[in-house]
């Protein structure tokens, strides 16, 4: 007799998740500072015809009618990011009162609809305060800054948010914001991204360590984005080759948070690159500190990457979950991989691979190689939609690309692995930093189109009907 998958837990967190700057607009109102964000969109062929988050879906002023409908499709916890400038302006210095009520208000509206509130305390928007005063993450004066924006919010909010994640994407955000020069502050070179990155590492491991000694209740962990990587096929070199891609491009990020230590190979080669950051006996004693690790990892999961030897010598390419392929040049090591097509995956409108498996591969991965529960915390497709006349959205490719991943972690959960919950990219439409509008992952359509937009009206789409019945089903009824 066939024996039956294990179900999904009973109180799996089926959710969905978006971020402040993508959603909220407002950008000058309640008493906000400016992001680096709000800056870096405003230089000229920087995103998408210069699109930006100033108004988004002005979800700052409509977040009722945005928790009405995530208690419509029966969503059981929402993942939002707080924005650092609404709570202190400047990045340091007096709280701004407004701030703090605004996402207060949005916590008990979640709260009273039975959503769990998923706070993400960064998701990229700096203060621009404090990228002037004294180059942002480029500075250890940032670690007292964050944690003591971090210790406000759980003073403000733990006594109903259980579960917070620190950093969102640290390696997408040092990748491309000093590696590849397309986010704030656009620089490229990788010396200065591996010491921002370690002091991202510090600033992450005191806000959870000041957590854990705090007595706050509830689980604290980072959100990375990992896309598992393949060997091209079986050859012995290419397998190396996917080894080193997935030490450089991930375990180096993901290893700190856990084990306090970076891959020993990576450590080695940056520094013979001579671009090796400074670690000292302090940070040590700090990063291996077990309160200053995280109770769960936060998986942001869109795709798969594939590579093979690399024999140009060239120098080894980084690519990440933004798709875009860049070249950490000056810190290639010959040989070390080069990323090709993967014949057997289909990709998005966007190019980006589509691979249910690879999210059970991530998951196995993480879990086997950290020993601790995964929040999968990002995972959606980007895609056109179509607003019909009649104002439904027939978005089937959506609900194919979700149905196949919810499959996959239900494998995995099946395997025996503790997944708390997914919460999928994303719930409305938004901002997409570089692309506009254009591409959407929202269960509910935002008109933003400027002939027929009717003041950014919001409509379900056919995949919200579907989540809800995923949802309502505890993810039998797929
Ligand atoms: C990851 C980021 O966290 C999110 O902000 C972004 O929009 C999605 N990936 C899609 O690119």
């Amino acid at each position: 007799m066939a024996q039956q998958m294990k179900p999904f837990p009973k109180n799996f967190l089926w959710g969905s998740a978006s971020a402040a700057y993508q959603i909220e607009g407002a950008y000058r109102e309640g008493g906000k500072g400016l992001s680096v964000w709000d800056q870096f969109v405003r230089i000229p062929g920087k995103t998408f015809k210069g699109t930006n988050g100033d108004v988004a879906v002005d979800h700052y002023h409509r977040y009722r009618e945005d928790v009405d409908l995530m208690a419509k499709a029966g969503l059981k916890a929402y993942r939002f990011s707080i924005a650092w400038t609404r709570i202190f302006p400047n990045g340091n210095g007096e709280v701004n009162q407004e701030g703090l009520k605004f996402y207060d208000d949005l916590i008990n509206d979640l709260i009273a609809h039975q959503i769990e509130p998923v706070v993400t305390i960064y998701h990229w928007d700096l203060p621009q305060a404090l990228q002037d005063e004294y180059q942002g993450w480029e500075s250890r004066r940032i670690i007292a800054d964050f944690v003591n924006y971090a210790k406000t919010l759980f003073d403000n909010y733990g006594d109903r948010v259980k579960y917070w994640v620190t950093l969102n994407e640290q390696n997408v955000f040092m990748q491309h914001g000093y590696s590849m020069a397309s986010h704030p502050p656009a620089v490229t070179d990788p010396k200065r991204m591996y010491a921002a990155n370690h002091i991202a590492n510090l600033a992450n491991a005191s806000a959870i360590k000041y957590f854990h000694e705090h007595g706050y209740q509830g689980q604290i962990g980072p959100s990375f984005a990992y896309s598992p990587i393949y060997a091209v096929d079986a050859a012995p070199e290419n397998q190396l080759a996917a080894d080193n891609a997935e030490q450089l491009n991930s375990y180096y990020w993901m290893d700190m948070y856990v084990f306090g230590h970076y891959p020993t190979i990576v450590r080695n080669w940056q520094e013979k690159q001579g671009i090796a950051p400074e670690i000292t006996v302090e940070d040590q004693a700090l990063l291996e500190n077990p309160l200053s690790h995280p109770d769960f990892m936060g998986l942001n999961y869109y795709q798969t990457g594939t590579v093979a030897k690399n024999d140009t010598g060239v120098g080894a390419a980084a690519e990440n979950t933004s798709g875009k392929k860049g070249t950490i040049k000056e810190s290639g090591v010959p040989g070390m991989f080069k990323n090709v097509k993967n014949d057997y995956l289909q990709k998005t409108d966007w190019d980006w691979n589509i691979d249910p498996v690879g999210l059970q591969i991530a998951l196995r991965r993480i879990n086997s190689r950290y020993n601790l529960p995964v929040l999968i915390t990002e995972n959606g497709l980007g895609a056109f939609d179509t607003l019909e006349a009649d104002h439904e959205i027939h978005d089937d490719y959506r609900i194919h690309f979700l149905r196949e991943h919810v499959k996959a972690i239900h494998a995995a959960i099946d395997d025996g692995l503790q997944v708390i919950g997914y919460t999928t990219w994303s719930f409305t439409d938004l901002l997409s930093w570089l692309n506009g509008y254009q591409k959407r992952y929202g269960f509910v359509y935002v008109d933003r189109d400027e002939k027929s937009a009717k003041d950014l009206a919001r409509y379900p789409k056919d995949s919200f009907y579907w989540y809800k019945q995923v949802i309502a089903s505890n993810g039998e009824d797929l």
